[in-house]
């Protein structure tokens, strides 16, 4: 297994089943005694660049390096950074790295992450490019799925709503085809899943299927991940409208589902889930936002090398 002490984490196609293991291992040792881990980053600074809105992504980064001790610095609006008069990524880069240990970035461009790693000579952690990949958040979406179902290998798993423009099921497709996953991709016609992520799962093996509509897959699913459509990456309003129409999960919805079903939501959510789901024993989708903390904290100590 190659070392995480200074790696960058950038698309989940760079992690073997035993990397992405050791993480989930990792990030359940601190779940279980965060106290341990307060001040292992004493004195280490991260700096989180996010050129595109996030509440999450960006805040449970900052508690997460805040409990391992350390200290944060970033923009959370570029408008108030020096991209705003012009400044290129690059330059952007060169400077932070003279004043941080780490970068967390999200930018609305895909492969932006993996070129600030490219210039950076400290880790950079992907925290989203574009409609690529957000490998931190699948890191804690497989934390989730283990905690509820006791094991990644096997599942059903039914993914729903944006697939086109979705990087956290491009991400969470890319890990599960490690753990011999039946796949069901349900979508509006037009956000289907991208033809070159389905030709990788084809050959790595992966069985999956393309569905309309959620009805003819729901009563054996063991997972039925979520998510909004992407409307900031939606070309008019009127395309936006036009799709969403039919895409919403209610408890009516649910009927007939499996009674272990389990859904997750990246977040945040618009009109897709219904909030009369929240109290029903199916949603996971605020324990899965918490579970960024320690997994967060599991993948920064292993990037900063004081966790192994
Ligand atoms: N899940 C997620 O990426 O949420 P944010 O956009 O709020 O960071």
């Amino acid at each position: 297994m190659e070392t995480f002490s200074g790696r960058s984490i950038i698309s989940m196609r760079d992690f073997t089943r035993e990397e992405i293991h050791h993480v989930l291992e990792t990030a359940r040792q601190v779940d279980e005694n965060p106290k341990k881990y307060a001040n292992v980053l004493d004195g280490r600074i991260m700096a989180t660049l996010f050129f595109e809105p996030s509440t999450r992504t960006r805040l449970s980064f900052e508690s997460a390096m805040t409990k391992l001790g350390g200290r944060v610095i970033g923009f959370a609006d570029p408008s108030s950074s020096s991209t705003k008069k012009g400044e290129s990524l690059a330059d952007s880069i060169k400077i932070v790295e003279s004043y941080a240990d780490l970068i967390v970035m999200r930018h609305p461009v895909a492969g932006s992450a993996r070129f600030a790693s490219e210039i950076a000579h400290i880790p950079v952690i992907n925290g989203g490019d574009g409609a690529n990949q957000h490998p931190s958040q699948t890191f804690l979406d497989l934390y989730t799925i283990l905690k509820a179902k006791g094991r990644l290998d096997n599942l059903t798993i039914g993914f729903m709503g944006d697939l086109k423009y979705g990087r956290t099921v491009h991400s969470l497709a890319h890990a599960l085809a490690h753990y011999n996953c039946q796949m069901y991709f349900v979508s509006p016609k037009g956000l289907e899943m991208p033809s070159d992520l389905l030709e990788e799962l084809a050959n790595m093996g992966i069985s999956y299927q393309e569905h309309a509509n959620y009805d003819s897959v729901k009563g054996n699913l063991d997972i039925l991940y979520v998510t909004r459509i992407q409307r900031e990456r939606f070309g008019t309003e009127l395309d936006y409208d036009k799709i969403r129409e039919g895409y919403n999960i209610s408890k009516q919805f649910l009927k007939g589902c499996n009674p272990d079903l389990k859904i997750l939501h990246p977040l945040p959510r618009v009109d897709e889930l219904s909030e009369e789901v929240d109290s029903t024993p199916y949603a996971l989708y605020f324990q899965q936002a918490a579970n960024g903390i320690p997994t967060r904290m599991a993948l920064i100590g292993l990037v900063m090398g004081v966790l192994s």
